[in-house]
């Protein structure tokens, strides 16, 4: 694969900000480009990213209030758009986030007729799903950041509790990047013991009250976050960086990316999160694990909400 690496980032946002931060400092990309039509702001963003150029692996960094400024991009990470206020859902954003993705995708594919789109503005399923529709690309190519970000709170909350490392844990959550998430607790595990299973001796046990809990703090966690200092930007950044890596490695990597199902569960015409093999094209293979029966009725009904979402934008 000849070599590519250069992103560019649409939105200097906090996240877009912290997504450009994040992968210039994991040393993935070798152009970051952001674009905003903010031309102050972006301005701004590139400079203070490229005083710390000392600090990570040698990239290039530039940006502009044009779109001409992402020509020739490998990945293009869309991150503008309104975003959450205190006690607004995710899903209360989509008519507007999903116009304006509508009418940057073509200009963007023009300029970078080989990218791959990488959606991280919310509503992420229902933007993600206008995307594939407005890119007339293949939708491996066109994918949003889903529950990536989900199952990392998952996954820290779980390490936290049971007292291991982070990256000991396995767990997905699967679905909306919102509020009808579902976490697949029958195939999480800790070293391959299944959590209800888990029990080591001195260890706290993972009793359902526990499970409930922790699931219920990761769905209001950007709640808790966004009431304390208005948006959250590290996690969702990290995540995006992690997607982008996963791509210009082209690691293969099992991810939660939300991407446009085809039967999976019996869902399809609808992007939602599970577990896929994300590769240097993109979303190679949507994996299907053997969901409980409740959880695979709670992957519908959460498919039943983002597409009357996306019925009611006629899209
Ligand atoms: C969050 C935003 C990115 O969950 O939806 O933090």
């Amino acid at each position: 694969m000849a070599e590519r690496r250069k992103v560019s980032v649409v939105g200097a946002g906090s996240v877009g900000a912290t997504v450009a931060y994040a992968s210039l400092i994991r040393g993935a990309v070798k152009t970051m480009a952001l674009y905003d039509i903010d031309r102050e702001k972006v301005r701004a963003e590139v400079l203070d990213l490229n005083h710390g150029s000392q600090f990570y692996p040698t990239a290039n960094v530039i940006g502009a209030d044009e779109i001409a400024v992402t020509a020739d991009s490998d990945i293009v990470v869309i991150t503008a758009g309104a975003k959450q206020k205190p006690g607004q859902t995710r899903l209360e954003l989509a008519a507007v986030n999903v116009a304006m993705c509508r009418s940057l995708v073509p200009s963007l594919l023009a300029l970078s007729p080989e990218a791959i789109l990488l959606l991280v503005t919310n509503p992420v399923d229902v933007v993600t799903y206008a995307a594939v529709q407005a890119s007339g690309l293949p939708s491996r190519r066109v994918f949003g950041s889903g529950t990536v970000l989900d199952s990392s709170r998952l996954r820290t909350l779980l390490a936290q509790h049971c007292d291991v490392a982070v990256h000991s844990v396995n767990a997905f959550i699967v679905g909306e990047h919102g509020d009808s998430q579902v976490p697949a607790w029958s195939q999480a595990a800790i070293g391959g013991v299944p959590v209800r299973n888990w029990s080591p001796p001195g260890r706290a046990p993972l009793d359902e009250q526990t499970l409930e809990r922790i699931a219920h703090e990761v769905l209001t966690a950007a709640e808790q976050i966004i009431r304390g200092k208005g948006a959250t930007n590290y996690a969702v950044g990290l995540s995006a960086a992690g997607i982008v890596e996963a791509v210009l490695h082209d690691e293969r990597s099992v991810m939660p990316v939300s991407s446009l199902l085809t039967g999976q569960y019996g869902i399809d015409d609808v992007c939602l999160s599970l577990p896929s093999i994300v590769d240097g094209q993109g979303v190679d293979v949507i994996l299907t694990p053997p969901l409980a029966a409740n959880e695979a009725d709670a992957l519908r009904r959460s498919a039943d909400t983002v597409r009357g979402v996306e019925r009611s934008l006629g899209i």
